[in-house]
């Protein structure tokens, strides 16, 4: 604690020093060691608003996907921070509406790590629990944000994540042992339902001329092999089979970009690995665009130094891969029930997805949604969708969406898996409302 008041003075002199400070609004952050050796980074930006003090706002906590990818770099500077990379204002920056809080999750992502090799959470159980810890920690610190609605955003497998804490941190609010006013988690283009993505690859990719019908059987019939290895309870040889799977797309699109439909692969073409090899190359596929080379730089470089609590031996995205590797069983197991025992609880649930993403497809998102047990879903599916005009382009749509009693989905035109990325403008605009801002 008394570490943590001497960052607020630290940074007025960061701020003197000339580093680029983002606003006139505060920053902090700090370590929690959520196990022994399994340490946890977070960092806070008080929401920065001309119309409103930070504490009429909201607190929103972001998680990152991977597992392995970090929300303190990639989220915050390349999606909704206040400074770009080039440490440059953000116009769509999300602080503007609210607090926003990046933590590092699971622990060795991001500036988190862990001192041992066993370390490493191995699934959503652990992750969730760890993150409660670090939650507990964070609103006995800083209590006025006990009482601000606090919200979970989230990306890819961080809205897996986000399902899971979720619902411990509505049990603990409940019981009391965490004290916050948890309003909502957001799930975007999230891995709730691995199968139900896998699956509807091929027909997306058909429909948008990105196979042809050779392409989509031999994509079709990669998929088959999942379902049988999920539906077997074999979940390493379904995240194993996933892997061979994409290879089979990256074959037959001349390399689609997984994350936007309409751009190529970034990197070199990944040849095909099988056996214990898939676990680098979906390593190299999903963890290392999430750590390009400038993004490596500038938080290894200037952040580091600005933060001044990394210790010495801790590498920003040092321990990514490990962090994959160890979920790597746990990695295509459905959290569909947890979605649905959030809605039972009546937490409000907000599912968004972008329209170009491949890995997480809207299709995938619509089946698995249909499998809800929650008995607003009749309801929900005969309800119509509202479009919502582009801000950053008015008269054209940038979206529609939908609301029924404690669930809401929006999708997100032009938008592929990073949406606060590919559409700032729209991302700000649903974050106001979904935060009842709007
Ligand atoms: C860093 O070094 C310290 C002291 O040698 C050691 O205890 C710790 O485990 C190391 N941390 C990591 C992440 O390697
Ligand atoms: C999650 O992992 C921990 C640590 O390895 C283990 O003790 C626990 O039983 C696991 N939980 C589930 C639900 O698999
Ligand atoms: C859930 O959202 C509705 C608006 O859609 C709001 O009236 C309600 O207060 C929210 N519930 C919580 C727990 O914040």
């Amino acid at each position: 604690m008394a570490r943590f008041g001497a960052l607020l003075c630290f940074l007025s002199v960061l701020i003197s020093q000339g580093l680029p400070s983002p606003l006139a609004g505060k920053e902090v952050w700090d370590y929690v060691e959520v196990r022994p050796g399994a340490h946890m980074f977070w960092w806070l930006y008080y929401a920065d608003s001309p119309s409103a003090k930070y504490q009429d706002l909201p607190l929103v906590m972001w998680l990152q996907g991977g597992p392995g990818g970090s929300g303190s770099g990639f989220g915050n500077f390349e999606e909704i921070g206040p400074l770009n990379r080039d440490l440059e204002p953000r116009k769509t920056s999300w602080v503007q509406a609210a607090s926003v809080l990046f933590v590092d999750n699971p622990v060795g992502t991001g500036f988190s790590y862990t001192e041992q090799p066993n370390g490493f959470a191995t699934n959503v159980s652990t992750v969730a629990s760890d993150m409660l810890v670090l939650l507990k920690h964070f609103f006995t610190q800083i209590p006025e944000f006990q009482s601000m609605p606090f919200y979970i955003f989230s990306e890819s497998y961080g809205g897996k994540m986000a399902a899971a804490i979720s619902l411990e941190l509505s049990k603990a609010v409940a019981k009391g042992s965490v004290k916050c006013n948890f309003a909502g988690v957001a799930l975007g283009d999230s891995w709730i339902s691995p199968l139900d993505s896998v699956m509807t690859w091929g027909p997306y990719l058909y429909t948008t001329s990105l196979l042809d019908n050779n392409g989509l059987a031999d994509v079709n019939s990669a998929a088959e092999n999942v379902k049988q290895a999920v539906e077997q309870q074999q979940f390493l040889k379904a995240t194993e089979l996933w892997s061979v799977t994409e290879t089979v797309v990256e074959q037959n699109t001349n390399g689609v970009n997984f994350y936007n439909i309409l751009t190529q692969q970034p990197d070199e073409k990944v040849t095909t690995a099988t056996g214990e090899n898939f676990i680098s190359l979906q390593a190299h596929r999903h963890i290392r665009p999430l750590h390009k080379q400038s993004l490596n730089e500038l938080m290894n470089g200037p952040i580091r130094k600005k933060l001044a609590i990394i210790p010495q031996n801790v590498t920003w995205g040092g321990q990514a891969e490990d962090v994959f590797s160890n979920m790597a069983g746990d990695f295509m197991r459905p959290v569909v029930d947890i979605v649905d025992q959030l809605l039972t609880a009546g937490v409000n649930v907000t599912v968004y997805n972008g329209q170009l993403d491949l890995i997480v497809d809207t299709m995938g998102q619509e089946l698995w949604v249909k499998q809800l047990k929650w008995e607003g879903l009749p309801g929900f599916s005969q309800l119509r969708w509202t479009p919502l005009d582009d801000p950053a382009s008015p008269g054209t749509t940038g979206a529609f969406f939908k609301t029924y009693k404690n669930f809401a989905f929006y999708w997100i035109l032009k938008a592929g898996h990073m949406i606060p990325s590919d559409q700032g403008a729209m991302a700000l605009q649903m974050l106001k409302m979904i935060t009842q801002q709007d």
